[in-house]
């Protein structure tokens, strides 16, 4: 089993939206040996449903998400992941502090793309739609890299 968390700050809009775009490229090419989950770094959006403009943007896109609460990540999901996908620098910042330091597991999604950069927060561009093909991109590039470190 292949365990991913997806954080950004709130965990209501680019963390869900990755989970969700990523469990829908998993089920697409027929793979169920991922747990795929997400997560924040702040208390802010605790219980939280996922922001009505991201889950609009997963209609959209025909991708199928859940209900699900806001939830903080904690220093024991260090050891339960393999991977820990931040959307941008200043989550990786604070998930470091959250787990102590460790660092090994935590990069920032877009890092797998050939164009390095962080994913903005779409609770102050608005802009869901380059969330949503940011994240697309970055989905793609991280199951590729998944693939090939199988090899
Ligand atoms: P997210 O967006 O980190 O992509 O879930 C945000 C949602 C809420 C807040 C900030 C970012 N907030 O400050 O409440």
């Amino acid at each position: 089993m292949i365990k991913v968390v997806f954080v950004c700050l709130g965990n209501i809009c680019r963390s869900p939206m990755a989970e969700f775009i990523f469990k829908e490229i998993v089920r697409r090419k027929g793979r169920t040996d991922f747990l795929i989950e997400s997560r924040a770094t702040s208390k802010e959006e605790v219980g939280n449903s996922i922001y009505y403009l991201a889950k609009e943007k997963l209609q959209e896109k025909k991708i199928d998400f859940q209900e699900r609460e806001a939830k903080v990540l904690k220093l024991e999901d260090y050891e339960k992941y393999d991977y820990i996908i931040a959307m941008e620098q200043i989550n990786i910042e604070a998930i470091t502090r959250i787990c102590n330091g460790k660092k090994e597991k935590v990069f920032r999604l877009l890092d797998f793309t050939k164009q390095p950069r962080d994913i903005k927060d779409p609770w102050y561009t608005r802009d869901f739609e380059s969330t949503y093909v940011d994240i697309l991109e970055g989905c793609f590039a991280f199951y590729e890299f998944c693939k090939e470190k199988e090899l």
